[in-house]
């Protein structure tokens, strides 16, 4: 994405990447970039967690190695051996991210350290020079229309619609009244040790019981309490595919799954759905052309898109999976929106499928408590991948979600969160009715947005981003066909209805005017 900061592009450019390439071990990272930039250009990279945006970075101030092609500083050679690395990184300030950064000094002050620092520029030549403004970090090359504070929520600097968490229903102060029964009533000193691997036996049960509610025969043995879902499916995928394996999933897919294919060098495969979930014919097709042997799926209002698998395809997608002598991992956090659940794949292919869920969306994601049913032949191995990651989950919140399970307290939760959904989905629907897909039946926290035609994902989220509004993109996968993307649009965040469609009314006031920022 380009922007000019404070004037036309010079015609001399002063950065060129010409065909660079860059790979650890066989992992190639960077494959032929070209890039130019001209002064006074902003430009900026956008995509998804292990891409390879920040070793881009890195490579222009030589603090990775080139392993071909060229990159040119205002015409000189810099990838040459002969060039004195220092004085080249002299000349190009880097501001690394997070906890690189100085919690004591603003963006402002950070972002022109090192020009203060090295080059003794003032902070107010710095101004005038137009390398910074006081916009930094939020758009410095065009200005917007910013959402009035008002708008956003108390104490709230954006309205964050990427966010996937449900709206508060006074959770908080149910956990903390379970916590002062802990307790007051002599039950924390035995939660304080090294306990079973799998989760104490009480809390299986209780979880196994209410797991039964979607649908699922469970043998407690096969039954693990988690440090939430994704440690779930980092266990489940530790069982069945190498790292480096190529692993299936719907064409958009879990930021986490991405996380995880990025941590471990799985190859994701995005397969095509349609509104009634993953196709079948492509779902064979894509286990005989890769030769995968794991498919990751979220059957019941998928993420990002919302769909919701019928139980037709479900049917034939565990036959599919059979037939391919594969494994699923169902991801199912979303299943206690539903009134009436769909039936799990998993329940079809038990032998076949590792069933994760998570008490993060329907209590609260800061307890950390996920759950899991494997296949009985892995499960000692679980049992020991378990133990090597961590542990076991906290028994202090296994036994916080035991005690609500076991008071009807968290159902009473599930309800409200159900009408909050409800509600929160008719609000999304009266402001963007047109440009989202229809809600598949059941309300979730997510809503999808297709990018309307002429229109750029980019654009869009810089548009939102400048209105103090953040979205994400989807976890797009490796052929993403520009006519299909979208965003993902989490509606639970905000913390009042009031502030979620103050928010939804700004898109929709980007997404209709004409006016877009001219990108290349
Ligand atoms: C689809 C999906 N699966 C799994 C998880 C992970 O849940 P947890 O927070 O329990 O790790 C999330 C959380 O955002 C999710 O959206």
């Amino acid at each position: 994405m380009r922007g000019t900061s404070n004037g036309l592009p010079s015609a001399e450019p002063v950065l060129e990447l010409q065909d660079v390439w860059c790979a650890f071990g066989d992992h190639e990272v960077l494959r032929g970039i070209d890039l130019t930039v001209h002064r006074h250009e902003v430009v900026v990279l956008i995509g998804p967690s292990g891409s390879g945006k920040s070793t881009l970075l890195r490579t222009v101030n030589l603090l990775e190695h080139v392993d071909d092609g060229r990159i040119l500083l205002t015409g000189q050679d810099i990838t040459d051996p002969r060039v004195d690395a220092d004085a080249v990184r002299g000349r190009i300030g880097t501001v690394f991210q997070s906890y690189n950064l100085f919690p004591h000094l603003s963006v402002l002050d950070n972002v022109t350290l090192a020009a203060r620092v090295v080059h003794k520029h003032s902070r107010a030549e710095a101004e005038a020079r137009g390398l910074i403004s006081g916009e930094v970090g939020r758009g410095t090359f065009v200005q917007r229309r910013r959402l009035p504070a008002t708008a956003k929520g108390a104490g709230q600097d954006v309205i964050n619609l990427a966010l996937n968490v449900p709206p508060s229903t006074g959770e908080d102060e149910l956990i903390a009244s379970v916590l002062s029964e802990i307790l007051a009533d002599g039950a924390l000193p035995p939660l304080l040790g090294y306990l079973p691997h799998q989760g104490l036996p009480s809390h299986r049960e209780i979880i196994a019981e209410w797991l039964r509610a979607f649908r699922l025969k469970i043998d407690v043995a096969n039954l693990f309490i988690t440090h939430g879902g994704q440690h779930a499916l980092s266990i489940a995928l530790n069982m069945v595919a190498e790292p480096k394996a190529m692993v299936l999933t719907e064409r958009f897919t879990y930021s986490g799954m991405i996380a995880l294919s990025a941590q471990n060098g799985y190859r994701l495969h995005g397969v095509d759905g349609d509104a009634d979930g993953l196709l079948p014919d492509a779902l064979d097709r894509a286990f005989s052309d890769t030769g995968a042997r794991v498919l990751f799926a979220t059957p019941s209002l998928q993420t990002p898109t919302g769909t919701v698998m019928t139980p037709e395809r479900r049917q034939q997608i565990a036959d599919i999976v059979s037939r391919h002598d594969a494994y699923l991992l169902e991801d199912d956090v979303y299943a206690f929106l539903f009134a009436a659940p769909p039936t799990p794949v998993s329940a079809l292919i038990p032998d076949r499928s590792f069933y994760v869920t998570s008490f993060a969306k329907c209590l609260a994601p800061g307890l950390r408590i996920g759950a899991m049913i494997v296949p009985e032949q892995f499960r000692d191995r679980c049992i020991n991948a378990v133990r090597a990651t961590g542990w076991m989950a906290s028994p202090i919140m296994a036994e916080v979600v035991a005690r609500l399970l076991h008071s009807g307290d968290l159902m009473r939760q599930v309800q409200l969160k159900r009408t909050a959904a409800v509600r929160r989905n008719a609000i999304a629907d009266r402001m963007l009715g047109n440009w989202l897909t229809p809600l598949s039946g059941t309300a979730g926290f997510h809503r999808w947005l297709p990018i309307p035609a002429g229109r750029t994902l980019i654009a869009l989220v810089t548009q939102a981003a400048q209105a103090g509004i953040t979205i994400a993109p989807p976890g797009a996968l490796q052929q993403v066909d520009r006519g299909t993307l979208g965003i993902r649009l989490c509606l639970g965040h905000p913390a009042t209805d009031d502030v979620l469609e103050n928010a939804l009314a700004e898109l929709k006031r980007i997404l209709e005017s004409a006016e877009a920022i001219s990108f290349v």
